[in-house]
């Protein structure tokens, strides 16, 4: 096998959609990490994943049964994209976002959104995959998705 960089070199040859996953219900809790491991699972019952890695500080606020949202984000959020993915401190400071019906917080500009609950965790590696299960879901205006492709952002 060869090393690790090259592995990043190769996966990232797969061009993604960009989300904000969301949990937390109370303003104490709120979490937000950009993510671009989301794939559709499931129609019957409606699921979708993503992977979150083990270190990563709120895996464990990911409880089951717990809610989450997945805010898929358009060419214009790359700057809220970076946002969520650096220092936890800083993630919400000056973002305005709404709460869905779960109580959850969600950013109204995405290209939608998907509201759910946590249904089963399988550690494998160095990451989780976090499986959950649709309760509720919006299509927002059409704007250009954010595209992330070799570690940098593009759109369509
Ligand atoms: C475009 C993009 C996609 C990302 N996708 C993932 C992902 O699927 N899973 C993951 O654990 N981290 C992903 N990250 C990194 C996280 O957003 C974050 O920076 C890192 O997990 C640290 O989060 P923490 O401070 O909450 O522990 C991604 C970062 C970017 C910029």
């Amino acid at each position: 096998m060869k090393n690790k960089k090259n592995l990043t070199s190769v996966f990232s040859l797969f061009s993604t959609g960009v989300t904000i996953i969301t949990n937390g219900t109370s303003k104490n809790e709120y979490f937000g990490c950009t993510v671009n491991s989301f794939t559709s699972l499931s129609l019957d019952p409606p699921q979708f994943l993503f992977c979150l890695g083990n270190d990563n500080g709120n895996l464990k606020s990911f409880k089951v049964k717990s809610h989450v949202n997945v805010n898929f984000l358009s060419k214009a959020q790359e700057n809220l994209s970076n946002k969520f993915a650096g220092e936890l401190t800083k993630r919400w400071k000056g973002v305005s976002f709404s709460l869905a019906k779960n109580k959850v917080p969600f950013f109204n500009k995405s290209l939608g959104l998907i509201e759910s609950y946590v249904e089963k965790k399988v550690k494998s590696g160095d990451h989780t995959i976090v499986i959950c299960r649709v309760t509720n879901f919006e299509i927002f205006n059409p704007k250009k998705p954010l595209i992330y492709y070799k570690s940098k952002y593009q759109s369509i």
